[in-house]
Formats: structure tokens, sequence, C-alpha cells
């Protein structure tokens, strides 16, 4: 199972090279970061462990990383999600189908009468742990310290490849969701005292919202990630003409990339760029997510053709 050490191709863009680190081509069941953040779990003993909980949205890519882990570790999943929409349930393909042939058992909180207003983390936290003594409870995303370990392996990688390849001054582009990844990258650089600092984006709930999770991750602002900011606002997982034309356009490179995070991401790269930045290298960090391709790329055809 390939969970590190990835290659780093290149491609032209935006009238440069861009060098990409291709996690995408980790084991399809951790693909990407989900590879980095649950190293942890993989690599050390959990004697007492039976079960694994979670939360988050049904289409999540760590819903079904989090399924796979629990397979192959022989735990339960219970995975807890603020609402089953009805088109999810009847998916035939995708991060939800996946999980539950993994085995998840995916629990809608909207069905639960005790449940009185709380989001899915204080329910969790107020009324399910107290209750389950072997349990391992990873929050949304895998932002946890225990992610600290996977994404230092990678920030290892990253330097390893700039040392050989003479480049100096280099930025690592990556687009956030809970900034688990960016920040933990950001820190190690810091700490190693080389010449390489993470540039990002926020792709859900805007810069402040990252901000916030950066915080709960790390007190030290200094190791925090420099953010960059959007053309315009965007909506997690909505559907936008430019960026799928973004997609699009990158995808002819021959790479494929994920329809949620990565056209932001790339189309506030460009919007950096053509401000004027200068940056000497980029290093433009693939964290995978294809599975949920299957679902995002039908409803971008139905609306964009
Ligand atoms: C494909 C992909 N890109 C980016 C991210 C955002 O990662 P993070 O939550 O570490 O910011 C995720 C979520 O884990 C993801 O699945």
């Amino acid at each position: 199972m390939k969970l590190s050490n990835t290659p780093v191709e290149s491609i032209r863009i935006f009238g440069r090279e861009i060098f990409i680190k291709r996690d995408d081509l980790l084991h399809p069941e951790f693909s990407g970061n989900k590879a980095r953040k649950f190293a942890y779990f993989l690599a050390h003993d959990f004697p007492e462990t039976t079960k694994l909980i979670g939360y988050g949205s049904p289409q999540a890519n760590s819903l079904y990383s989090m399924s796979a882990l629990a397979k192959i570790r022989g735990w339960h999943l219970d995975f807890y999600v603020d609402h089953i929409a009805a088109h999810i349930k009847t998916q035939t393909q995708g991060n939800y189908v996946a999980a539950c042939e993994n085995g998840a058992n995916v629990i809608d909180l909207s069905e639960r009468l005790d449940r009185e207003g709380r989001t899915s983390e204080q329910y969790i936290k107020e009324s399910v742990l107290i209750n389950e003594s072997n349990a391992l409870f990873i929050p949304e995303g895998g932002r946890c310290e225990y992610a600290e370990f996977g994404i230092v392996q990678l920030a290892k990688e990253i330097i390893d490849w700039a040392v050989h390849t003479a480049q100096f001054d280099l930025t690592v582009f990556l687009p956030s969701g809970t900034g688990t990844t960016a920040l933990f990258l950001n820190k190690h650089f810091i700490e190693s005292g080389v010449d390489i600092r993470v540039l990002t984006c926020a792709c859900v709930g805007g810069n402040d919202y990252l901000k916030q999770q950066f915080s709960e991750l790390s007190q030290i602002t200094s190791f925090y990630p420099e953010i960059v900011p959007l053309p315009k606002k965007y909506h997690f997982g909505n559907l936008y003409r430019e960026c799928y034309d973004m997609w699009n356009s990158v995808s002819k490179q021959g790479i494929v990339f994920d329809l949620l995070y990565d056209p932001v991401g790339w189309l506030a790269l460009e919007e950096y760029l053509k401000k004027g930045n200068k940056l000497s290298s980029i290093l433009y960090l693939h964290q995978g997510g294809l599975l949920g391709n299957s679902s995002m790329l039908p409803r971008y055809k139905r609306k964009f053709g």
C-alpha cells in the first residue's frame, strides 16, 4: 500500500512551469491528504480501540478514507452527518456509496430526537463519547494533532526534493479546507530552517474561518501560512463556470485534479500571479480526492455541458 514518497512532475500553466507533488498517486483508499493525515493511525498500535467516530459531510473524502482505515484495522466506524440528501442516497458511486460498502455506519442526526439543535461535534462530545470508552474520535476532515505525524513525512519529502533539484526559495501552494495540511507543512518548514513557505487559499468558509482552524491546531501565529485572496466568494460544493473551465484547462496538461478544492486553488494562484506577485519556484500539492469527481463531474456536465 503506497502511503508516502510520491513523485514530483511539472506542467506549463499561466505562462510558466509549475511543479506538482503527486500525492494523488498514493493508495486510492487514502488518496492524497488522508494518507498523510491518517498515517499515524496505521503506524501505531491502538490495543483498546474497537471503533472510530467521525463526522462531516456524507460526500466527504474523509468519510471514505475513515471507512477504509476502519476496515483495515478491524474497527467499526460511526460517522455522524447533519442530513443525507435524497440524491445522495440514490447514488451508485462516490464517497458515500464506497464508505457504506466498507461497512461505515452513517448516522443521520436530523433523525435523532435528542439532538436539541447541537452541532455534530457537540452532539458527539456531549452525548456519544461518554458511552464509548473504546472509541477513537477524529474531528472533521482529520483536523487533529495526530495528522502532524504524516504531514511531517510529506514536508521531509518536499525538502529532500528541493535540495536534490536545487530549488531555492520554493513556495508550496495548496488549497485548504480545515487548513491542517497547510499549517503543519509550514510549521515543519519553519522548524527545519529551510527557505520553503506555504501559500494557501480558503475553499471552505472564508479566510477568518481558516485562521480560526489554524488557531485550533497551533497558538503560534508565525507558523500560519499566508492566505491568498480569492477572486470572488465561492460556496464550497457549488458549481461555477470558471471553476469548470479552470479544471478543464489544467487537466489538459495531463494530470486530473479534484473538482471541489483544486479549481478554486488554481484560480486563486492565477489571480495572485496576475497581481504581479513574484514567486521563483512553485510546487502545487495535488491532494487527491478524485473519487469525489464521480459525483461532481456529472453535475458539472449537466450544468455546463
Ligand atoms: C482533495 C482535497 N484537497 C484539499 C483538502 C483540504 O485539506 P485540509 O483540510 O487539510 O485543509 C481536502 C480535505 O481533506 C481534500 O480532500
